[in-house]
């Protein structure tokens, strides 16, 4: 596995592969889990060259005290990625990836602006920045997200699609803990009494799928927040049911739209975020 921390020595390396081979990417900002490396294991399924981008993006954290406290694991990550046959880690650092600061903004078609975007402010601009800079130095053909970032990939989708970036974007399904709980790199970081109460969120969710037929839009979002929120280690922010393109809140199972109801909770100081397809 080869390990590199500059966009030049990545760039060389991958120029030196004959050009018919097809070059996969998954971007992360490491403190790798399961759930990242299903990605991967697609990723090297339909790829002869698999790269892991392992980079913890400072312009999509809104919050300085969430940038500082993201979990850092580079040399178990790096350990997991060579059990996994990754051919290329790109690590860079900061500067490597801003040597000026990225001004840059960009138009998300509103898709930025309701549910994650509501709540943290500017911070799909800066995941777009860095998705776009990786994009450039990479050139994949095709690039893998998680589904459990529902808007993000949503917006990635659509970004690509604007910009013309010949990339295949391939969404991967939601990986879950035994417990149920959807698989992130924040989940190390719940207390006791939090990672206790996180798994209420996908069972509620799961419930909502099967009240579907005897309640309405409204009625049922209700019911979640108010499942979720008798848990006094959690905190509703948001339950929206939209459609799975434009994100646009869906008012009736009527609407003629793949439904996906997309979730953030607060658990103490940890913000966790789940969805469902209806
Ligand atoms: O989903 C993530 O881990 C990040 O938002 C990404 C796509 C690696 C960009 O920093």
């Amino acid at each position: 596995m080869e390990i590199f921390n500059t966009k030049k020595s990545l760039r060389n390396f991958l120029d030196s592969k004959s050009e018919n081979v097809k070059v996969g990417f998954v971007p992360t900002m490491g403190a790798l889990h399961e759930g990242h490396l299903s990605l991967v294991r697609c990723c090297r399924n339909q790829n002869e060259v698999v790269v892991v981008s392992i980079f913890v993006n400072p312009t999509q954290f809104n919050d300085k005290e969430d940038l500082a406290n993201y979990p850092r694991t580079l040399d178990k990550d790096l350990e997991l990625l060579r059990q996994e046959h990754v051919d290329v880690v790109f690590c860079p650092s900061v500067e490597e990836m801003y040597p000026e600061p990225d001004t840059r903004t960009f138009d998300l078609g509103g898709l930025d602006t309701t549910m994650e975007g509501a709540f943290r402010p500017g911070h799909f601009n800066g995941v777009v920045q860095i998705v776009t800079k990786l994009f450039e130095v990479v050139l994949p053909h095709r690039a893998y997200f998680g589904e459990k970032d529902f808007q993000q990939l949503t917006i990635i989708r659509y970004i690509v699609n604007q910009l013309n970036i010949p990339v295949q974007i391939v969404p991967c399904p939601i990986v879950r803990e035994p417990d149920g709980l959807a698989m992130s790199s924040r989940n190390m970081l719940l207390g006791a009494n939090e990672r206790q109460a996180a798994p209420l969120i996908s069972q509620v969710l799961f419930k909502a799928k099967d009240l579907k037929n005897s309640l309405s839009v409204s009625e049922l979002k209700k019911w979640v927040v108010d499942q979720i929120d008798a848990n006094p280690y959690l905190q509703t922010e948001y339950f929206e049911i939209v459609d799975d393109v434009k994100l646009q809140p869906v008012n009736s199972w009527e609407d003629p739209v793949a439904k996906v109801g997309c979730i953030a909770v607060r658990a103490g100081k940890i913000r966790l975020i789940d969805n469902i397809r209806f």
